[in-house]
């Protein structure tokens, strides 16, 4: 897997601003005197009664991780030729080592990431755009990907670097505490975090894919963060005893529920982990300890990951201060049905991203403006296009807006630069609505900015999220066949598809703080015909940055509504989900033998049954939307 960060949205804590620094700090000092007042006169409140004994636990379980970093150390040097005992061994005691890992994650991923780094980052490398600037991977991931190859044995050094790098820094992971400062805020989100972490990445063994130790590493981090928890669940309100509930219930069905392959994630997150992750947050509410430091993607409000507002869409936006929105998206409507925004008066977006089909195009490759040659690749759906942070298939825009303006311009589809240029002469009809939506103060803007604005908005609002999948985990029973289910939790397990396809919305953008899409290499074939693979000649990404992790990545598109946007893939080469899921079954390009080396998706074939292979498709096609809401919003474009 390849990510690329996006800087500064990382994890921030608390910043105010220079301007209102002041002022805000001597509201907070009064704010504090009430407090402090307020809370000797009602009594028996102690602050801070939770984040004491969590810095105590972490002492005590950062000194049993080194401990179990020691024993990797010394499993991984007894490691010999031909020797299966001793490989057997190093295994377990890695997957010793990550179950105590699971217990001070959270506390090291909140108040300290980029310590945690060392440890548990994915073994592949960490590119830094536009800087370039790279990191090795390092840590047990890449320890477990080494254990897992054909003979673990030519790469003991390896094995023994990185294990002798990780236990010198487990050792001195107490110091980490000097001068250590926080408070019961801070650390009920952390938890709370940590509790998405594992709804959306943990159950899928996202990092531990060989060791199939996802389900039991869920089950460690739930039994440590209700431990956590515990100064806050004595108080007996309702919302506390649900929540105590919940853990117990959440813990007592991960027990049962240890085997990787065949685990039911679905009940799990409906029935525990989701109705936990809402009284979680209500319990914060009512404690008077809500805090929110992140980026603004990710909703606490949300009741839970998969409620359709658990992702806040318009911080994606280049602009989202707009007082008239409705209008805004309105006009954005008119206009991607607007073949004057083309060259030649013939082409609109709709022209290749068609709403009857889903907003896709239906031909591997549309007709480029030329009329007989075709673009490069498929036109993706939009539905859900709006919650990435890399637009087109190899990310060269960042974002909605920036996509309009080349799509307009790029002479291969709509040519359509002199038209933005003389917009309001080309089009007098839309006079009145750009006054309407943009006012006097936005005269400064350019046409083409106008058109951006106004067309992205629009795609942000196609955003149905009303399928059959959602629905079922939202309470209604009975919309999901026996095979979908079993389909899901493969997707979520066996199949690896949730390690690249991220919950909730199924696309490249990465969990729990989704700052981030991602893109990979599998390999994509030149046809879907498996048993004469050829790799497709698109070079992807590399042809914009030119490293060589980048050559063939394409990003990770969303899979909703995947049933009725055939055909598939950057080059539109696959005609069926079968065909799809087929190809990762074989471990892609590299599992087929091409030759290929920097492929990010795992060379081990998947082992899916035939059944298994139609059960995970069965699950996709649950993800249609039904968009009843959306009636009009598609007819415009039919009639
Ligand atoms: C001639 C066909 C064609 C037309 C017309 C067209 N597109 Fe596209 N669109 C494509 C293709 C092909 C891609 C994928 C290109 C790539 O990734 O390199 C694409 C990609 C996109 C993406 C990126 C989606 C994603 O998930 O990465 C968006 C958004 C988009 N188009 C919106 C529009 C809008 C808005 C218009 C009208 C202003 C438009 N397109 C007009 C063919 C077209
Ligand atoms: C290593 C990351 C990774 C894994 C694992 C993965 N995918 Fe993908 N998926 C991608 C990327 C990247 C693409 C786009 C590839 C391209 O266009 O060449 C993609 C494309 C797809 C598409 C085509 C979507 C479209 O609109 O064209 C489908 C369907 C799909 N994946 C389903 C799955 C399923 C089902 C699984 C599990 C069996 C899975 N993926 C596992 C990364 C991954």
């Amino acid at each position: 897997m390849l990510i690329q960060s996006l800087k500064n949205h990382k994890h921030q804590f608390f910043k105010l601003k220079k301007s209102n620094g002041m002022k805000i700090v001597i509201g907070l000092l009064s704010l504090t005197c009430c407090l402090v007042v307020l809370t000797s006169l009602s009594g028996p409140y102690i602050p801070d009664k939770g984040i004491e004994p969590a810095i105590a636990f972490f002492k005590i379980e950062a000194a049993g991780f080194a401990k179990a970093t020691d024993e990797l150390m010394q499993a991984i040097d007894s490691i010999e030729r031909n020797n299966p005992v001793n490989l057997r061994k190093a295994r377990e005691a890695l997957k010793k080592c990550r179950l105590h890992y699971k217990r001070i994650e959270f506390f090291l991923d909140y108040f300290f990431s980029t310590a945690a780094v060392i440890y548990n980052a994915p073994a592949k490398y960490e590119i830094e755009e536009p800087y370039m600037e790279f990191q090795e991977p390092i840590g047990l991931q890449v320890i477990e990907g080494l254990l897992y190859e054909k003979n673990p044995y030519a790469k003991k050094e390896e094995l023994k670097q990185q294990a002798d790098a990780i236990n010198s820094s487990a050792t001195d992971l107490g110091s980490l505490l000097y001068s250590f400062h926080a408070d019961d805020s801070k650390l009920l989100e952390s938890i709370r975090i940590h509790l998405l972490k594992v709804i959306t990445l943990g159950i899928t063994g996202f990092d531990a894919p060989f060791l199939k130790s996802g389900m039991e590493e869920a089950e460690v981090s739930l039994v440590t963060m209700h431990h956590i928890l515990a100064p806050f669940l004595d108080g007996g309100s309702p919302t506390a005893v649900a929540v105590d509930t919940l853990f117990k219930k959440s813990i007592e069905y991960l027990q049962i529920n240890t085997n990787f392959d065949t685990a039911d994630r679905l009940s799990f997150l409906k029935t525990y982990a989701l109705p936990l992750q809402y009284q979680l947050s209500l319990l914060i509410k009512e404690l008077g300890l809500y805090l929110d430091t992140g980026n603004g993607i990710v909703n606490y409000e949300a009741r839970d990951i998969f409620s359709k507002d658990a992702l806040n869409i318009t911080v994606f936006a280049e602009k989202n201060d707009w007082r008239k929105k409705e209008e805004l998206i309105e006009l954005g409507k008119q206009l991607f049905f607007e073949t004057g925004l083309s060259g030649n008066n013939k082409i609109s977006c709709a022209t290749c991203h068609r709403p009857e089909n889903y907003f896709s195009e239906p031909q591997p490759k549309s007709i480029a403006f030329d009329g007989h040659s075709f673009v490069q690749r498929n036109a993706p759906t939009l539905f859900y296009a709006g919650y990435q942070h890399e637009q087109f298939w190899d990310g060269r825009a960042k974002s909605l807006e920036e996509q309009v303006k080349t799509v307009i311009n790029n002479p291969q589809e709509m040519n359509g630069s002199v038209a933005l240029n003389t917009l309001t002469a080309r089009l007098p009809g839309y006079a009145n609505s750009f006054k309407e939506v943009f006012g006097k103060e936005e005269d400064s803007l350019l046409s083409g900015d106008k058109v951006a604005y106004a067309i992205a908005a629009y795609i942000r609002e196609l955003n149905p999220r009303d399928s059959r999948f959602d629905r079922y985990l939202h309470g209604e029973e009975n919309l999901l066949t026996a095979a979908e289910k079993r389909g899901f939790n493969l997707f979520m397990g066996k199949a690896q598809c949730g390690t690249c396809h991220f919950a909730p919305l199924f696309n490249g953008l990465v969990p729990p703080f989704y700052n981030l899409s991602e893109l990979e290499v599998l390999g994509t074939l030149e046809t879907d015909d498996l048993g004469k693979p050829r790799l497709d000649k698109d070079r992807g990404r590399v042809e914009i940055f030119p490293m060589d992790f980048y050559e063939r990545a394409f990003k990770t598109p969303t899979v909703r509504n995947v049933s009725v946007t055939a055909p598939y893939m950057h080059n539109g080469a696959f005609r069926t989900l079968d065909s799809v899921v087929e190809f990762y079954n074989k471990g892609g390009a590299a599992g087929l033998g091409l030759s290929i080396n920097n492929q990010t998706m795992s060379s081990t074939p998947l082992n899916l049954s035939g059944q298994e292979v139609r059960d995970v498709v069965s699950f996709l096609h649950s993800l249609k939307d039904s968009c009843s809401y959306m009636g009009d919003r598609i007819k415009v474009a039919t009639k």
